[in-house]
């Protein structure tokens, strides 16, 4: 009884072939002695019908009635028989195959399945049972078809992208995962040696002096899907282990690896919707990006842009913000909720659930005021001179039913807020269009970040990113992010590849010759052995294919997920070990009971 088509396979174009599937049954039902199945596989669902009144088959109805007797749900079985057309009215034209059927001659159960802890269909998300059920059972989760067409969408998306790479000359390459702990953002996974006691590897949190000693290595162009792990709590879109595809290139300036990453998406892209993308990507600098949208990766897929007002109002007696602007570092900004955007439909109720929103997000509240045909209208334009209304309503672009909304606070804080609410207001307004995607370049990346408390720099992606122009007085890196409709999907930059700049970097960043030499001297060592100008990029396949699927979480799009605390319900990990395993890593046991505190001292 070998399987001659799949689940998904039969349509009228069979009436009357005599096949073999094989199958989880689903679903079964008997209708006066008629039994109805649905077998289905990863490509399908059939029905398979067994009718007493049609079947011939002799001596054997009993065997036969008694195999379908055990067809018990998510049992795995072998049915054969014939293609026949389903009765009038009772085909399924959701289905591709729910034009027939297949009328069971014979059946075999190959393995029993026990009732499964939740039910496995098409039903929606909000009927699925809890994550962590789903997670600990996930081969059963994975049955589903949604869950099935997610693999497959992964699949493509990747193998997409194998093809362009290959198309343009890059070498797949892997580099290790058991690698010298570096300080490289975030905490890293150690691995303890056996053979070398006391000592540790650590898992990578991303390829990078790897990728770039390739280009020493003289690969030229390098890619891969590669594994990275970080020590970070896990959230909606991150992971303590995640995919990143990965991509370094020698001899190249900036614009041929955003061109390249363009050229990459457009295939993935043409591939699996078959649209065209539109290239190049719009690009903004960052400090703009913060400035107008108070994040590093605004969703441009709606205007709605903050303006600062500060200097406009500055010397307007309105007691708010006159207290607002006593304080160094502080800042006023607006909206402008412009009349076509929906602005007539926030009235004073909604305004006022705004300001209780704005409260909750750090701010002390929130000035608002109406364009109207004469001009601005709210219980506070009193306090402007019309020079300074005229002033807001150049700034802003207001016109008549626009709404114009402030935030002011120290000036962090008001971006922030002020990229939040403008969020919000779209998702209230319906401003974003179903179906629209907007890639984006982020550019001019800063190189560092100064600690606020401790005034310590530290590296703004990391301390690998080569400066623009001269060191001494540079800000910014030539580093870029891009980002799909407000989320981050990737980040790369052009490298030192002078070693002495490389050094000078380290040495910024605190650290001392000596912790240099311990920690990157063997990439340094590297860079003095004849390194080509290189940069590349990475970036997220699980964000990528969460945010082009419309996926609320990554945790939706890989196979074997952590669940939100980083444990995997799946396989219980992470687990204590037996003393004898850590014994023979010469690691104390962390039970207490173990524990001799005189050893200890
Ligand atoms: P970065 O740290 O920005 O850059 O990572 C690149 C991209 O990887 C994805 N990503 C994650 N996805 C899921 N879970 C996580 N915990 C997680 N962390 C990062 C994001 C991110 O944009 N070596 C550099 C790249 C380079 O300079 O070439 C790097 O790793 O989509």
């Amino acid at each position: 009884m070998k399987r001659t088509h799949t689940c998904g396979e039969l349509g009228s174009d069979y009436l009357g072939k005599d096949v073999c599937l094989q199958g989880w049954v689903r679903f079964s039902r008997d209708h006066g002695g008629i039994l109805f199945f649905d077998l289905a596989d990863a490509h399908g669902i059939t029905q398979i019908v067994y009718d007493p009144e049609d079947v011939d088959v002799g001596s054997d109805r009993s065997t036969l009635e008694a195999t379908l007797d055990e067809f018990s749900r998510e049992s795995v079985v072998s049915v054969c028989g014939s293609v026949r057309k389903r009765v009038p009215g009772t085909e399924d034209g959701r289905n591709p195959t729910g034009e027939v059927e297949v009328l069971v001659q014979s059946a075999e159960v190959l393995s029993r399945s026990k009732a499964p802890p939740f039910e496995i269909g098409e039903q929606k998300e909000h009927l699925l049972p809890a994550e962590d059920t789903r997670l600990r059972y996930r081969y059963l989760d994975l049955r589903r078809a949604e869950m099935i067409r997610t693999l497959r969408f992964r699949h493509r998306l990747i193998s997409l992208a194998r093809q362009f790479a290959e198309s343009k000359g890059f070498l797949e390459v892997e580099t290790p995962l058991l690698t010298r702990s570096t300080p490289e953002g975030a905490r890293d996974f150690l691995v303890p040696s056996r053979v070398h006691p006391g000592s540790f590897y650590a898992l990578p949190q991303s390829p990078q002096l790897f990728k770039q000693m390739l280009m020493v290595a003289s690969v030229d162009r390098y890619f891969q899907l590669a594994r990275c792990f970080r020590d970070e709590d896990s959230r909606a879109d991150r992971q303590p282990e995640f995919t990143q595809l990965d991509m370094e290139m020698s001899f190249v300036d900036q614009e041929d690896i955003l061109e390249t990453v363009e050229g990459m998406m457009s295939h993935i892209w043409k591939g699996l919707f078959d649209e065209e993308l539109q290239t190049p990507f719009p690009r903004l600098r960052y400090q703009e990006a913060m400035a107008r949208y108070g994040t590093d990766s605004p969703d441009l897929r709606f205007g709605l842009p903050m303006v600062e007002v500060t200097e406009i109002v500055r010397e307007a007696p309105y007691d708010i913000f006159q207290r607002v602007l006593s304080k160094k570092g502080s800042a006023i900004c607006g909206l402008n909720v412009t009349a076509s955007m929906g602005a007539g439909d926030l009235g004073r109720n909604e305004v006022d659930r705004l300001i209780t929103w704005v409260k909750k997000h750090g701010m002390g509240g929130m000035t608002w005021m109406r364009m109207t045909t004469e001009g601005l209208e709210s219980n506070i334009v009193k306090y402007f001179t019309s020079e300074v209304q005229e002033g807001l309503v150049a700034a802003m672009d207001a016109a008549p039913g626009d709404l114009l909304l402030f935030l002011a606070g120290p000036k962090a804080r008001v971006l922030e807020a002020g990229g939040l609410l403008r969020e919000k207001l779209a998702e209230d307004l319906g401003l974003i269009e179903e179906g629209m995607h907007q890639f984006l370049w982020i550019v001019d990346c800063p190189m560092f970040e100064k600690d606020p408390v401790s005034g310590k720099l530290t590296a703004f992606h990391h301390p690998f990113v080569r400066p623009v122009g001269d060191l001494d007085d540079c800000s910014i890196g030539e580093s870029y992010d891009l980002c799909l409709n407000g989320v981050e999907l990737g980040s790369g930059s052009l490298r030192n590849h002078d070693v002495d700049l490389q050094r000078r970097i380290l040495s910024m960043l605190g650290l001392s010759d000596e912790r240099m030499e311990a920690d990157f001297g063997f990439f340094l060592e590297a860079l003095g052995y004849g390194a080509p100008p290189h940069g590349g990029i990475a970036l997220g396949v699980d964000r990528m294919v969460s945010m082009m699927l419309g996926k609320e979480s990554i945790r939706e799009v890989i196979a074997f997920p952590k669940n939100k605390r980083m444990h995997s319900p799946f396989d219980g990990s992470p687990t204590m070990v037996d003393d004898e395993k850590l014994n023979e890593l010469q690691i104390i046991s962390l039970a207490m009971d173990d524990i001799d505190l005189d050893d200890l001292e």
